[in-house]
């Protein structure tokens, strides 16, 4: 009887327990709008639209968000990345691709993972960041992607590692931040690296049980001699000229994949040219395929379907990595199956997806270096003199691109995509490059073009919120920013719109008109996009707060002077919702690192010389050009220890620091650990007599 009686008791605990544990997470899942509260996959569903039916905060009580819970997120910097929640529990990755999963009611930490990236691949963080943005979920288990190519199997009720499989040749500077994509019992995964050596990119899907390879896709074609892996291979060699194999070609698909569970295709935004500049790897023109384009792919087996070139022969710097939102438009009175993206080079495309047909494609800032494209032919009309052919010219968009990978929302109801925009313009030459024999090795920053900003292309503001209409294709409301490095949007059936803001402020808008509605400053610059969801009745707002991504490892002076120094301020999950009651621990004051006096290290110009272009080709990657570090890394002009010789050795070349994230440089000769050692001082005493 007594046994009894602990056994009901037992499975009454037991179902109290699990009563939520009931979403089996698979295509149908991830594809219903409505689940029940959760946030699935990246976009929230598979069409990417960053789109929550949740109903409880509303325009009329919005201002009433508070903090309800948070979670310190220890040696974390860079967050950028999608939590994801499944029936009242939130999956998060941080720096170093420290993966965790917390109670989404109270914060409280279940289990937590670490891929160790750092004491297993050192040498290899010489390549990429260590931001991820983002992981995935399929049935039992969770994926993460690390910075060194690994692709984990995790039981998501445990954290325990089921499988891994490396995903890159471990000889190639390539590197993973995106979001790995599960659909159809697969989990797919791409890489960047095109910046980082002569990188043929590609994408790949493994099996979710196994890890076991499924299928690959090349993005550009490799070698003739050593033949074509598909048909789609052999009709992009024919877009090439020269010996472009050399240079690997790039294309590197580092985020940006949508699978349409309606027509069973997947869609991949791909990377811009290896090296940039095309002259060089395809001297005799032509377009590149598949470079910037967008490519739909059989998920099954991973065959060319379709693609739509976003610019052909890209020599800027331009890729389709952004995200590719799915929605049925109507226009002219016609549904159409739609694919939308906003890419670098300052066009919106619609794109019916069943065929790849355009549908659109307007300007969302300024765009020099086409004036429009043709619908007819779906080519841009280029401009004269844009290639920098004879001499550098200023062109708009730069290498940031008029949107990046900052997620963008869609809302049905209102019928516009919110797109964090910015505005600026780069000077592109290669005067002094010899486009003939330029070469390059792997693990070395080099793109074959001589570029410098050119400044923001509006006065009135570098960067901008946009609601767009993408049939009409054009602005319906924009909200001015002051800086180019706002995160990505959520967007609700209550027509709210969310976003975190470079400046620290997470803010709330009318999404019909743009009206600001609710702000809070939470002290630490944003770089992650909001979610949605609701455990138990109540919806909760949550979000990464930890300035990162590329510009806050390049950004220069511009980002440095925002004070979100590295390990200045804490890194956090932050949940709002109505009914919180939370005084969250006021953040530490923004820091701009002081350069170090010193008296008696003596610079010397030529071994500064030579360690500038050292740096700028390997370190800048993290402490910024220039050596002035925006907030991913320390900035060595304030450290003391490029001061002693011993000291700078133990970092650099022998690893001290590397299971925090500071890559390991075996092979820097002594005379160049010299030579970094008097440029970054050469770049202290310059900051301290200005
Ligand atoms: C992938 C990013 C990355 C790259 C590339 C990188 N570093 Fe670092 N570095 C870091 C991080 C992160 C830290 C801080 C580690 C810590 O908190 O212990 C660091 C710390 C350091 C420090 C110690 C600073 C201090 O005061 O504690 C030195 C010196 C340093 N790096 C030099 C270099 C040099 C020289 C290069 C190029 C040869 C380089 N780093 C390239 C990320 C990077």
């Amino acid at each position: 009887m007594k046994q009894a009686l602990t056994i009901l008791l037992l499975s009454i605990i037991c179902v109290g327990a699990f009563a939520q544990q009931s979403t089996l997470v698979n295509d149908v899942a991830i594809s219903s709008v409505n689940q029940n509260g959760n946030w699935l996959s990246y976009g929230r569903t598979h069409s990417e639209q960053r789109f929550s039916p949740l109903t409880q905060i509303t325009k009329e009580n919005v201002s009433s968000l508070r903090p309800d819970w948070y979670f310190p997120i220890p040696n974390s910097r860079s967050l950028v990345s999608t939590p994801l929640v499944v029936d009242g529990v939130i999956y998060f990755i941080a720096s170093l691709n420290v993966v965790r999963a917390l109670n989404a009611e109270t914060g409280e930490e279940l289990w937590s993972f670490n891929p160790r990236v750092g004491t297993i691949a050192p040498g290899r963080m010489r390549a990429g960041w260590d931001n991820s943005r983002g992981i995935a979920i399929w049935e039992g288990k969770l994926f993460v992607a690390t910075w060194d190519g690994r692709l984990i199997g995790l039981d998501r009720n445990t954290g325990e590692q089921l499988w891994s499989t490396q995903t890159i040749d471990p000889d190639l500077a390539m590197y993973i931040t995106g979001a790995p994509k599960a659909f159809e019992g697969k989990v797919l995964v791409g890489n960047g690296g095109t910046e980082n050596g002569p990188n043929r990119g590609y994408v790949t899907a493994y099996d979710a049980n196994t890890g076991e390879q499924v299928w690959r896709f090349w993005i550009v074609p490799g070698n003739p001699a050593e033949g074509f892996e598909n048909d789609a291979m052999e009709m992009a060699a024919n877009t090439w000229t020269g010996e472009w194999w050399r240079h690997g070609g790039g294309g590197n698909s580092w985020h940006g994949w949508t699978y349409d569970a309606e027509l069973q295709q997947l869609y991949i935004g791909t990377g811009n040219g290896s090296p940039w500049n095309r002259k060089i790897r395809s001297p005799f023109g032509g377009d590149n395929l598949f470079l910037d384009s967008i490519v739909a792919l059989n998920p099954d087996n991973g065959e060319y379907l379709w693609h739509h070139q976003n610019t052909p022969g890209e020599t800027w710097d331009y890729n389709s990595n952004m995200d590719i939102v799915l929605a049925d438009l109507s226009v002219e009175g016609e549904t159409i199956k739609a694919l939308m993206q906003a890419p670098k080079n300052g066009f919106f495309y619609v794109i019916n997806r069943i065929n790849g047909e355009l549908v659109s494609a307007e300007k969302i800032t300024e765009v020099t270096w086409a004036s429009h494209i043709d619908i007819e032919t779906a080519r841009p009309a280029e401009l004269p003199g844009v290639r920098y052919e004879s001499e550098p010219i200023r062109i708009s968009p730069g290498p940031v691109g008029a949107h990046s990978w900052h997620a963008m929302s869609y809302n049905p109801n209102t019928g516009l995509v919110y797109i964090p925009s910015i505005h600026t313009s780069t000077i592109y030459g290669d005067t002094g490059i010899d486009t003939e024999t330029f070469q390059r090795g792997q693990w070395r920053l080099s793109t074959g073009v001589n570029q410098r900003p050119g400044g923001s292309t509006r006065n009135d503001a570098p960067a901008s919120l946009q609601a767009w209409d993408p049939v009409r294709q054009e602005q319906v409301w924009e909200v001015l920013a002051d800086n180019t490095w706002n995160a990505g949007t959520l967007t609700t059936t209550t027509n709210l719109l969310f976003q975190g803001r470079a400046d620290g402020y997470l803010v709330a808008y009318d999404a019909e008109t743009g009206q600001e509605l609710w702000n809070y400053d939470l002290g630490l610059g944003i770089s992650a996009p909001p979610i949605t969801y609701s455990v138990a009745g109540k919806q909760y707002l949550a979000l990464l707060v930890g300035w990162g991504g590329s510009m806050a490892a390049l950004g220069g002076r511009g980002a440095a002077q925002r004070g979100w120094s590295y390990g200045a301020q804490e890194r956090r999950l932050i949940a709002f919702s109505l009914s919180g009651t939370l005084d969250l621990p006021r953040q530490a004051p923004p820091l701009v690192p002081e350069p170090l006096p010193s008296s008696d290290f003596v610079v010397n110009a030529d071994l500064a010389a030579e360690g500038g272009r050292e740096f700028n080709g390997t370190c800048s990657m993290c402490h910024g050009g220039g050596a002035i570090a925006a907030g991913i890394a320390p900035d060595l002009r304030a450290s003391g220890i490029p001061l002693s010789r011993e000291a700078f050795e133990t970092v650099v070349r022998n690893g001290a620091l590397s299971s925090n994230g500071m890559p390991i440089y075996r092979d820097l000769t002594d005379r160049q650990l010299e030579s970094l050692r008097h440029y970054i001082r050469a770049q202290a005493e310059s900051a301290l007599t200005q």
